[in-house]
Order: C-alpha cells, then structure tokens, then sequence
C-alpha cells in the first residue's frame, strides 16, 4: 500500500470536520477495494490462463465438454440400454436416456409431412430427435450430444474431443485480440475464385472461446460427430467456409485401407496421408447417429424441423439446414472425417439392427464398428478385467477387413 502515503497527512489532519473525516474514511475504503480488485485482475494473467486451459479440458468432463449427453432409444430396447450405460461408465461418461417412440398421430406433422407420406420407422425416429431437441430447448442446456443407442467410439475419445475442440476453434473463433478477423480467409463465405486451405492445429491459434471448450455457443449449431459419409464443401457451394483444421498423426485413426468412407466421397483418403482426421464444415450425406448441438442449434433445428415443415426423413431434413437448402436457413455444422461415433452391430439376428429400418433376415456372425479401431463395444471383456491388452479391429498394416453390409 505505499503509492498512497503521498496522501496519507491530509487523512491524519485533527482539524478537518467530522463528515469530512467519513468522506475521507469512505473514500480510502473505497480506494482500497478497487486496488485490490484491480490488482486481483492485473495480478490474474496465470488464474485467467488456467482458467481457459480449463475450458479445453472440460472436455474430459462426463459429459464430454457439453452439459448433457443425451441418448435415443426405445425403452424396449433394454439390450441396447446395458451395452450403452456400460460403454458410458467404461468411459467416464454420464449419459440420460430420452424415450424414443412407436406412435405418432399424423395430426402432430408440420406442414407437408402428411402429404410427404413418411413412412413409419422414419416418423419414429423424426419424432425421438424432436424430443431430444425440445428437451435441450426446454432445460435452455447450453449444449448437449445425442447419440443414438446402438452408438460406438473409441477407448480415446475424450482425447479425440480435445483435438476436435481444438480443430473447431480454428474455423469458428475469431484470430487472437480480434473480434471478426478469421485464420480461414473464405470465412464466413467464399468468392467463387477462392479455394480452400488446411490448418494444422498444432500451427494456428485463435482467440479463446468463453462459454464451450469448442468455440462460442454463439458460432455454431451443430457438430455432426457421428454420420454415414460426407463429403468437404466445394466453392461451388457458395454459401460455407472452406477451411480445413487437419490433426495429422492420430493413431486413433485406421490406416487408408480400412477407412469406410460409406455414402460420401474419398477425398480424405486421395489429400491427406494415413492416421489425419479433418473438421470442416459439414456437408454430411445421411445418418444423424450422433450430434453435439448448441442451445441456438436446437432451436433452430426444432423450429426447421418440428415446426417449419416435413419436407423428408430425419437425417435427410438435418442435412439440409446443416446445408442450406430446401427453403432452410443455414445452420453452422461442422463435422469429422473420419468421424468419433459409429453404429456398432452385434453379434445376432440383423433385424434386431434396428426397429425402424429393415436390415433383412441375415445373420450377423461377427461383431464390428466401422472406422473405430479400440471399439468401447468390442473392447468390454478387457474392460470388465481390467486389461490395457486392446483389441484394435484396424491394426496398421493389416489387410482390409470386409463387414457385412448395414
Ligand atoms: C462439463 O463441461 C461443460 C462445459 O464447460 C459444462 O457445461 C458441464 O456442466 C460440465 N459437466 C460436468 C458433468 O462437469
Ligand atoms: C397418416 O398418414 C399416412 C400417410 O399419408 C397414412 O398412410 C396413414 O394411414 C395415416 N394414418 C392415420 C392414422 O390417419
Ligand atoms: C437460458 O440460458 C441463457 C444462457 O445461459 C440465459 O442467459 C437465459 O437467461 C436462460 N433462459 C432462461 C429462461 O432461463
Ligand atoms: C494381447 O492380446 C492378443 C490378442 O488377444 C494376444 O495375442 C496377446 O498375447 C496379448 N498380449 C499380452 C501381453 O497379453
């Protein structure tokens, strides 16, 4: 407290008149609380570079970073409810289940969706993500991931989610000490003559998120973590960012030759080498099977899709908002490739696959997850004992394993 002895005699003169003394009392009270909050401040750069560091890290958190996880299921499907609440604690995560359905009333159908004549196994599964989504809406949760219930990942995951919250950043948040200044220079969208650029994330930084370790609630929707193929946007498309953030070599990732690009294109496997994961902007061809969403996403995505209109099944309707079209405004939709989440599909008969598709009267001998290599799901039996001894379904430099189709 030595910078104010300059004006410590004033404060000791008998003479001044007692309201001056309250004045002059109060005023170094007040002093003394505003120094010590500033100090508190200018003392702070360390507290304040945990407390982001914090922010990355909560993504080790139960819930992966989000406030919720949520996941779909009928509650019928108590086998798939044991597989999914194991894989959850195996991995340190706190999951809520949210019924899926078997009856809707046509009369409950936003316009066009009677005419539309979406059959039944879609209009449940439409109706399941609806109330995942008022759910989020509801409860005015900043953010939570849906998973479908026959969902698998990695052992890593949570590792996977840093280095995905860390890719995200670079295409959402703005450059450090700036509010609108972007690394991707096709940001917020490119001119026909632009092409895009890949950023590593161990060479960029941009300025730091406040309330999501995956960039500002405000800047984006949805992050489509779990999908059936996509593709990178295109300058043809016009209306997205075609920045790529590259994690170049992520064991995680199978080597070339196992990756199932399923619906969307190979891309991924022509420009980058073996063991790269990139984000980008989603342009996802089907499947909803697992999705980050903000408290803005889930409006948004309730309003299109619960309310706005019917115009086509579930996943088809979430990739047109995530692109733009059928009269749907643009939502911001980032997405992986390969990505984190995939169907598992268990040893049994392949109708019990699902109960609103039909995947035909097969049987499936061998149990498989596309795409992830320490698969929760395969990996239980080492997991109930304690084993670190992971089966890896895709070794490096193994041969191409074929699945069966579904
Ligand atoms: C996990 O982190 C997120 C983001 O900071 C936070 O909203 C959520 O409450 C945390 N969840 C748990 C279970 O700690
Ligand atoms: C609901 O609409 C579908 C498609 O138009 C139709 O096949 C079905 O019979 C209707 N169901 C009821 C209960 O009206
Ligand atoms: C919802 O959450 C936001 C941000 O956390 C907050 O500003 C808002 O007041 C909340 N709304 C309600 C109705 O609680
Ligand atoms: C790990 O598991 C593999 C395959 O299950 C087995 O061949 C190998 O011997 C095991 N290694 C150890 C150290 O237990």
């Amino acid at each position: 407290m030595k910078h104010f002895s300059a004006s410590t005699p004033m404060f000791f003169n008998p003479r001044l008149h007692p309201r001056a003394w309250l004045l002059a009392c109060g005023c170094l009270i007040l002093t003394y609380i505003v120094a010590t909050l500033t100090g508190g401040f200018t003392l702070s750069p360390a507290k304040r570079l945990t407390s982001q560091k914090d922010l990355l890290n909560d993504v080790f958190n139960a819930t992966l970073g989000f406030q919720k996880i949520l996941v779909i299921g009928l509650p019928s499907r108590t086998d798939r409810r044991d597989s999914m609440s194991l894989a959850a604690a195996f991995s340190g995560l706190q999951v809520e289940y949210v019924d899926g359905v078997t009856q809707v009333d046509n009369k409950t159908l936003p316009p066009g969706g009677v005419e539309r004549g979406i059959d039944g196994g879609s209009l449940f599964a439409w109706r399941a993500h609806m109330n995942a989504l008022r759910l989020i809406v509801e409860q005015n949760l900043t953010s939570a991931l849906v998973l479908e219930d026959d969902i698998d990942w990695d052992i890593r995951i949570k590792a996977q989610m840093k280095e995905f919250a860390r890719a995200a950043r670079l295409l959402v948040q703005p450059l450090p000490h700036t509010r609108e200044q972007y690394l991707d220079p096709t940001y917020p969208s490119p001119s026909a003559d632009q092409g895009y650029q890949s950023f590593d994330v161990n060479e960029h930084a941009t300025s730091d998120p406040t309330d999501s370790p995956y960039g500002d609630i405000s800047r984006w929707d949805l992050l489509w973590l779990g999908h059936c193929g996509c593709r990178f946007p295109l300058a043809s498309d016009l209306n997205v960012p075609l920045g790529r953030a590259v994690i170049a070599n992520d064991d995680t990732v199978p080597e070339h030759q196992h990756l199932d690009m399923e619906y969307g294109n190979d891309e991924l496997l022509r420009q980058y080498p073996p063991h790269t994961r990139v984000v980008s902007r989603a342009r996802v061809n089907t499947c909803s099977l697992a999705y980050a969403i903000s408290q803005p996403g889930a409006r948004r995505f309730l309003y299109e899709l619960g309310v706005h209109k019917m115009s086509d099944p579930n996943d088809i309707m979430f990739r047109y908002v995530c692109d733009g079209v059928d009269d749907r405004q643009l939502a911001t939709c980032l997405t992986f490739q390969p990505q984190l989440f995939q169907h598992h599909r268990p040893v049994g008969a392949k109708a019990g696959f699902s109960d609103i598709a039909d995947h035909g009267d097969g049987f499936n001998d061998r149990a498989f997850t596309r795409n992830v290599r320490w698969s929760v799901r395969l990996n239980f039996a080492n997991l109930v004992s304690g084993s670190a001894n992971y089966t890896d379904s895709f070794p490096d430099g193994g041969r191409k394993v074929h699945f069966p189709d579904g």
